[in-house]
């Protein structure tokens, strides 16, 4: 409107009657209700608002301020009449604008979040357990069959731990096919282990006689990745000592485990070999289970596959631990076995690093 009327007297309008007052009136009621029909966006309310009902600039304020208050006494009346009409029109219009624009946003955001039931969900692929995680849980299985329990320990080990404690001096060379990552400054230095055999130790330290113990994790060593070797592999370790167990009792869990695991047809050799934890110690061969002993490129044409080494506790390391045990009252077995080799083979898995690329290809053969 390109000139408020309520800026001006209504003496300045040229209003000077009733009928003229009520006339006047009607057409600002009929200007409003134009505004307040118009008004589409919810955003526009507040400024709608502002404009007719504002204390200091709103039109009502106006109204009161230059027609109401300078009106000569005549017209006081009717322009008090007028203006309590108008101002009752206008408020109770905004109030139920204001209503319905709220139970409008209120419809639509409800009918944003609603819930229909009868969609079919979101699908989520589910997920399977690795390779090394089922082989792990393979030969969980089978010890605790027969009566061995589930231990872990540190990755980071103590050179003690790791050589000393398992009859490995300094500068003995079984240390050198077990390089490995030192961490530098932890005092008195600390090592990635080389293999899970200090748990050996751990346990014994903790728990006097008997035990019987498997331990999984993971191991370190600084060999050049190839085909079968990577700087971090599997292993799950065995120790069983207690006061009547014989080489029997080892060669007769060994041969219990590869048939368990190779099945019933797999045959066991044991092979002269050295460790300085064990004594007598032996590598244990299975057959085949490509060629199931006949003799293929797998074997080498012997029949035979190498699994894993073994054997005997060396009474030396009884002397390490004390804590109850006694060279000369207690004797045990153990072992210790490359999971990833061993799941390679059963699987028939011709490269190690497939085992850690998580190539989904790969993963969804052993489902
Ligand atoms: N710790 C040995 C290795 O990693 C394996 C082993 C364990 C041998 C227990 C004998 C007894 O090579």
């Amino acid at each position: 409107m390109a000139i408020d009327i309520t800026t001006a007297t209504l003496a300045q309008l040229g209003d000077t009657t009733p009928e003229q007052v009520t006339a006047r009136f009607a057409e600002l009621r009929a200007r409003f209700d134009d505004e307040i029909a118009c008004q589409s966006h919810s955003s526009d309310w507040p400024a709608l608002t502002a404009q007719w009902t504002g204390r200091k600039s709103g039109a009502l304020t106006r109204i009161g301020d230059n027609w109401l208050k300078p009106a000569p006494p005549q017209l006081k009346k009717i322009v008090g009449q007028e203006f309590q009409k108008l101002k009752a029109h206008v408020e109770s219009a905004l109030e139920s604008k204001r209503k319905e624009i709220e139970s409008a946003a209120e419809q639509s955001a409800s009918a944003r979040d609603r819930i229909d039931l009868s969609l079919p969900g979101v699908q989520r692929a589910i997920g399977t357990q690795h390779l090394i995680r089922q082989t792990y849980e393979e030969l969980q299985r089978i010890f605790l069959s027969i009566g061995f329990s589930v231990v872990e320990g540190p990755e980071i080990e103590t050179p003690y731990y790791n050589f000393e404690a398992l009859n490995i001096p300094e500068h003995h060379p079984a240390r050198d096919n077990m390089d490995t990552f030192y961490i530098e400054g932890a005092r008195g230095g600390h090592l990635l282990r080389t293999h899970t055999s200090p748990m050996q130790i751990r346990t014994m330290e903790k728990q006097p006689p008997p035990v019987r113990i498997i331990v999984p994790g993971k191991v370190y060593r600084r060999d050049n990745p190839d085909a079968t070797h990577g700087y971090m592999f599997h292993q799950i370790e065995g120790l069983a000592v207690d006061t009547d167990i014989t080489f029997c009792d080892f060669k007769g869990t060994v041969e219990y485990f590869v048939r368990e695991f190779f099945g019933p047809s797999a045959k066991t050799r044991l092979r002269p070999s050295y460790f300085p934890f064990t004594e007598p110690s032996a590598e244990v061969d299975a057959t085949c289970h490509v060629c199931g002993g006949k003799g293929c490129r797998v074997c080498k044409f012997s029949g035979w596959i190498e699994l894993f080494g073994a054997g005997m506790v060396n009474p030396a390391v009884y002397g390490f631990v004390k804590n109850g045990y006694d060279a000369s009252k207690h004797s045990g077995f153990a072992f210790g076995m490359g999971v990833d080799r061993l799941a390679m083979m059963k699987y028939g898995v011709t490269e190690l690093p497939l085992l850690y690329q998580n190539d989904v290809r790969f993963l969804r053969q052993f489902p």
